[in-house]
This record gives C-alpha cells, sequence and structure tokens, in this order.
C-alpha cells in the first residue's frame, strides 16, 4: 500500500518567492529514489497560506530509506542559508483508495 507523506511549509510573503526558486533548482535526487512515486509543490491559494510539499511512495520503509539519506543532495542548501519556511510539519497517510482516468 502506498503512502503518502506531505511536509507542510509555513512561507512568510516576502519568502514565497525564495521558496520557490530553491525548489526550482532542487538537487532531483528523489526522482531516482527506490520507491518514490510523486512529487508536488503545492502553493497556497486559498484556504491555508502554507505550501504542501506531496510525495507518495511505495512503502513506508521506502520513503524512510530516503528520508534518512536525503540531508545529502536533496536538501543540500540547508544549514547554509537561512531557510525560507518559518515552520515545517510532517503529515504521514495512507492510500485508501485511488483513481486515474481511463486510457484508451
Ligand atoms: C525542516 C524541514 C524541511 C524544510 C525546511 C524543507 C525545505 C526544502 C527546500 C527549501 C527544498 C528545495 C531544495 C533545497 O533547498 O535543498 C526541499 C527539497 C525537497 N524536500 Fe524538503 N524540507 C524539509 C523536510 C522535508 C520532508 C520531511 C519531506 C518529505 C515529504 C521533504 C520533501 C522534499 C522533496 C521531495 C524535495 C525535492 C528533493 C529532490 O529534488 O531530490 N522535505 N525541501
Amino acid at each position: 500500500m502506498s503512502v503518502v507523506k506531505i511536509n507542510v511549509l509555513t512561507v512568510p510573503p516576502e519568502m514565497r518567492e525564495t521558496l520557490e526558486q530553491r525548489f526550482a533548482a532542487r538537487a532531483g535526487a528523489v526522482e531516482s529514489s527506490d520507491g518514490f512515486e510523486w512529487f508536488e509543490l503545492l502553493r497556497p491559494v486559498e484556504g491555508t497560506d502554507q505550501y504542501l510539499v506531496y510525495t507518495r511512495w511505495r512503502s513506508e520503509e521506502d520513503y524512510q530509506k530516503w528520508a534518512s539519506e536525503r540531508m545529502g543532495p536533496a536538501h543540500s542548501g540547508e544549514g547554509q542559508r537561512k531557510p525560507a519556511a518559518t515552520d515545517a510539519t510532517l503529515w504521514s497517510f495512507e492510500v485508501v483508495q485511488h483513481a486515474a482516468p481511463k486510457t484508451g
């Protein structure tokens, strides 16, 4: 069963552009991680001020493995510069149902 891990980032309005630029220049390492299924950076439009970093993984173990190693290239900027986010919270979900458009 797939799992969804969402990093919820609180970003002050004046730091939005910085955050989006950092993601535009992201390492791109996650694409090659075992069990990685999806990534989206979601910009808030209505109802919240928080950005969501949406990721989906084949299993909890696959996420944990990436998470334990990601402080390498994927988050290389952290610790060396001021974070754009003032707060970060991790949400975890299990995929119960899903649908995709019919093909053909
Ligand atoms: C203190 C916590 C965190 C902060 C402030 C943060 C912020 C950032 C930023 C600014 C980037 C852009 C690249 C860079 O600057 O290195 C990034 C990359 C990324 N973050 Fe985080 N992050 C945090 C933890 C997490 C967690 C827990 C997840 C799990 C969902 C996550 C998922 C990702 C992904 C998938 C990328 C792209 C990596 C790639 O391209 O290989 N982050 N993060």
